[in-house]
């Protein structure tokens, strides 16, 4: 496989690929779901705990002051890597459900009964259920994208869906259950000439493809550390400032206020208007770290591996008889969902762990998506720039064997 990364290089920085799962060497291919942390972060995160830990932006003593200069400067790394105009439309979050959530909320407000929320049919649980509840506080209508057997959305029907009374669109960057890149220029600039706003959910691009908010020109741009190297527990939503600014509070509590008197409280600026209480401090300066790593490795060479390990999956995994692949798309990356014939995904799945293979099974919190294809869940198997050929092969190995047992 052609790369200019040193994989073997790369994987050292993971100690955790090293260690023995069920007497079998880890073969870790769950990484939609979390990736891995390399020691860089991990050595992050024991410098705060042993060298600043501290609250921020509330003391004059140097380890409070030494703390929330290390946030800060995490928050501009994130401006910085998704070329987003001002540090101040950088939220810290607890993930991309938190600034999904944090939206939705906000906009009751802004909409009334009969107004339109555009999603896509394959959105993860956590861009569909935000929506449904808001449609129930406003008596707004949810309207779907639909897609097509390789898993692409129909581009014309989502014209067709758009109107005036179009407020918002959802969608995902990438799809977590299929690896469909989504066509999100078109999506953006399309319901931005109705007038609409639109969210996309970047939780399963972000370790893959570096988007640059700017050029796009989107509204609001979610992901999680976790999934890029970082720690669980913190991610970010971009807004714009205009529509920041609108938005009412989140969360009620201290950092996000400017004034409060029993009578009336006033809030603070951006961001901290929407950072109320004490946030995840250390996950925030690891989620830089996490993207310093990724950036010294580079986007364009992770993104060219990444495909090559998957279009080689993807032809392994084939030639095996009465094995199907969902998500076929044209533009798609990194993850390959599949299932073999008269066989229960979840029984690969728990074949697999034993000969130390670790993939998701199930429905991957996508359950509309499952609907669509008649089926109760894949087995997905999803790659990162850490992992090898040889793991591919050990997969497809692996499959064989299950398919064996099973049939
Ligand atoms: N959303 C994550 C996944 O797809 C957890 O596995």
């Amino acid at each position: 496989m052609e790369t200019s990364l040193d994989i073997q290089a790369i994987r050292k920085d993971f100690p955790i690929l090293q260690r023995q799962v069920n007497g079998q060497p880890l073969v870790y291919l769950d990484n939609a779901a979390t990736s891995q942390t390399p020691d860089q972060v991990v050595n992050t995160i024991v410098d705060y705990y042993h060298g600043y830990n501290a609250n921020i932006h509330r003391g004059v003593h140097t380890l409070s002051q030494e703390a929330t200069d290390a946030y800060e400067i995490a928050r501009q790394k994130i401006q910085n890597h998704f070329n987003i105009t001002h540090s101040y439309e950088v939220i810290f979050t607890s993930g991309t459900t938190h600034g999904i959530n944090l939206v939705a909320t906000g906009f009751t407000s802004f909409l009334k009964k009969g107004d339109e929320i555009v999603v896509s049919a394959m959105e993860h649980h956590s861009n569909i259920v935000p929506w449904q509840m808001l449609c129930e506080r406003t008596g707004a209508i949810l309207k779907v994208i639909p897609m097509n057997q390789e898993g692409e959305l129909l581009m014309d029907a989502y014209h067709d869906l758009l109107s005036d009374k179009t407020k918002l669109v959802f969608c995902n960057h990438v799809s977590n259950a299929l690896g469909t890149v989504n066509p999100i220029e078109e999506i953006i600039e399309a319901a931005h000439k109705v007038g609409a706003a639109v969210l996309i959910d970047g939780a399963q691009a972000a370790a893959h493809i570096k988007p640059d908010l700017q050029a796009l020109d989107v509204d609001f741009y979610t992901v999680s550390a976790h999934k890029m190297c970082g720690p669980t527990g913190v991610g970010m939503l971009y807004g714009k400032e205009e529509w920041l600014k609108k938005l009412p509070p989140y969360q009620g509590g201290g950092e996000m206020i400017a004034e409060v008197t029993f009578e009336k409280t006033t809030y603070a600026d951006l961001p901290h208007k929407f950072e109320a209480g004490t946030p995840n401090i250390c996950g925030g300066i690891a989620f830089g770290a996490a993207l310093d790593y990724m950036n010294s490795i580079g986007f364009d060479a992770i993104a060219q591996y990444e495909d090559e390990l998957m279009q080689y999956a993807t032809e392994q995994l084939l030639s095996i008889e009465g094995l199907r692949i969902y998500g076929t798309a044209k533009h798609k990356t990194s993850v390959i969902s599949f299932n073999i014939d008269g066989i229960h995904p979840y029984d690969i799945g728990t074949i697999l762990d034993k000969l130390g293979i670790a993939v998701r099974t199930g429905h991957h919190c996508a359950q509309p998506i499952m609907d669509f294809y008649k089926i109760p869940g894949t087995v997905r198997a999803s790659f990162s720039f850490y992992n090898t050929k040889e793991e591919v092969d050990i997969l497809v190995a692996g499959v064989k064997r299950a398919k064996n047992m099973l049939v």
